[in-house]
């Protein structure tokens, strides 16, 4: 990974940073802990940043993550999986499984490697990330860049799980000539160490890709990704940027194929108003700006499947009142990758004890009990 050495080298690191942060003594220590190592981390380019803070993590899981701390349970079953909590890790941020016991450690239920291709690639040329920082924001046109499924999917197999589940999510290479095949090949080969798969049919840098979301094309990847999975669950992961007969589509193709659940969703192509000077910059925006569309995405998918489908909530969630009232709009689980950026490694913790605590002042004993409700 280009960054790695020279990001890492004597700089206080996402992992580490988390275990200075968790050892301070005061609140006040761990809050100036904290702002340090966000600085540190914030004054580097955004994907020297990203480089830095995986291979931290990756670094503190190989030590098994001193001083994790526990965390509070609100074990969930959804696809037949059991989840300790519902806040999952989104597909992007360890796209080669290089630090799941570390990200497990940081309390997320799930963590979601990938998108892996069949072949390594570069993905698209740098500079490819960006922070909107006035805008809580990322734009991003990485272009699926990762070492590979072999690797990826060998590193997953041999990470500590920490008794949390992991999911696969596969893409198609850039330049393959038949890309459901290679969805195939990527279902095929995360099934057997995955707790479950994510066919990922909605980055906008893979040009065309988004197609494969509609009619046919959608069928015939589904039905040929059912039959390479075994009895691994296969969740879909769809882009928020759809008209009201695509969604439609997508959930009777769903349904009629048994798809496990439905992840709502990535990154969009839209531009609602943005403050920051890279808010013209080409890719896919996520974050605070995302967080209106995917909620009204989230909705749609509920009442286009009617409950039949579990679904996944991902966009613009940085809190436990937000992960709530996506729970409450229908989603069963819910997934986070842009807040990390701005409120650092303790957010997944920060949002389970959030929810526990609504849940408590609501009378909720279960996630299931506030799901749609
Ligand atoms: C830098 C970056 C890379 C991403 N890469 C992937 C990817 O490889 N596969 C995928 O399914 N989603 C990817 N995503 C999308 C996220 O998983 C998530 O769906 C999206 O960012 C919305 O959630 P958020 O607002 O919490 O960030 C990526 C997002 C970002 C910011």
């Amino acid at each position: 990974m280009d960054g790695f050495d020279t990001a890492t080298g004597g700089f206080l690191q996402w992992g580490a940073g988390a275990c200075l942060i968790r050892r301070a003594r005061s609140a006040k220590t761990r809050f100036m802990a904290s702002l340090r190592f966000h600085r540190a981390l914030h004054a580097l380019d955004a994907e020297r940043a990203h480089h830095a803070a995986i291979a931290a993590l990756g670094r503190w899981g190989a030590l098994g993550a001193p001083f994790a701390g526990a965390m509070p349970r609100l074990p969930t079953r959804v696809a037949g999986i059991d989840f300790p909590n519902p806040v999952g890790l989104a597909a992007g941020l360890d796209k080669d499984a290089r630090a799941v016991a570390g990200l497990f450690a940081l309390g997320f239920g799930a963590v979601e490697v990938g998108t892996l291709t069949p072949l390594p690639q570069p993905g698209n040329p740098k500079p490819r990330l960006f922070r909107l920082a006035e805008d809580r924001a990322v734009i991003n046109r990485m272009g699926f860049n990762n070492g590979g499924q072999a690797a990826g999917i060998a590193r997953a197999a041999a990470a500590d799980r920490r008794g949390g589940v992991l999911g696969i999510n596969v893409g198609a290479n850039n330049d393959a000539a038949d890309r459901v095949a290679d969805y195939v090949a990527g279902v095929a080969a995360a099934a057997p160490v995955a707790d479950y798969v994510t066919i990922n049919v909605s980055s906008p840098n893979t040009p065309g890709l988004r197609d494969l979301q509609e009619g046919p094309a959608l069928a015939d990847l589904l039905a040929r990704c059912a039959a390479a999975k075994s009895a691994t669950p296969l969740f879909l992961k769809v882009a928020p940027d759809l008209t009201p007969a695509q969604i439609d589509g997508i959930a009777r193709a769903a349904i009629d194929r048994g798809v496990d659940a439905l992840i709502v969703g990535n990154t969009t192509i839209s531009r609602p108003p943005l403050a920051s000077r890279h808010a013209g910059e080409i890719g896919g925006l996520s974050g605070a700006p995302l967080r209106s569309l995917a909620a009204e995405r989230l909705r749609d998918f509920r009442v286009a499947t009617g409950g039949a489908v579990p679904l996944v909530a991902v966009g613009g969630i940085d809190s436990g009142v937000e992960a709530y009232a996506r729970l409450r709009a229908g989603a069963s689980l819910v997934q986070v990758y842009s807040a990390l950026v701005y409120e650092g490694p303790g957010l997944a913790r920060r949002i389970v004890h959030e929810l526990a605590a609504l849940m408590a002042r609501d009378g909720a004993t279960s996630v299931s009990e506030v799901v749609g409700r």
